[in-house]
């Protein structure tokens, strides 16, 4: 069977955890679909949000990784889009919550905002955590 390809993005304040995310993911055996930004150049968040929404949109990819400089910025773009569920985590337990309580698919990390260790934390978890379900998905089933 195909390794899972999970969907990757940064603008410039997020692309050096954006570079470690996805070693990270390949060592864990995925496929990464990397969106960009490509280098620390300045570029506008919303761009790479929107491209990931683009590319989680058809349910082939389900999962994806998004970084700014705070995850303000770039969460807030994501969830514009209906089939995003966004979370900006900052630890092991809200992103343990954001899958467990709100079946998040797209993990948010703010590059300078949160340890790279703590990062790595976050994304091993948001990984491996399944969704509750039950009266959590009546309230995501509200969101829509
Ligand atoms: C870019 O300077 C910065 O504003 C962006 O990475 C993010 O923090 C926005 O929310």
């Amino acid at each position: 069977m195909a390794n899972e390809v999970i969907a990757i993005a940064s603008d410039h304040g997020g692309y050096e955890f954006k570079e470690i995310l996805k070693s990270e993911l390949i060592e864990y055996g995925f496929d990464v679909n990397d969106l960009g930004c490509h280098d620390t150049s300045s570029v506008d968040y919303p761009d790479y949000a929107h491209a990931l929404a683009d590319t989680l949109k058809n349910g082939v990819v389900k999962r994806g990784v998004l970084v700014c400089g705070s995850g303000i910025g770039i969460s807030i773009a994501a969830n514009r889009h209906p089939h995003i569920r966004a979370a900006l985590v900052h630890d092991a337990l809200t992103a343990r919550l954001s899958r467990e309580h709100n079946d998040a698919n797209v993990l948010v990390l703010g590059g300078r905002t949160t340890g790279i260790e703590v990062a790595k934390d976050c994304l091993k978890v948001f990984l491996n955590t399944g969704f509750d379900g039950g009266r959590h998905q009546n309230r995501i089933n509200k969101m829509s």
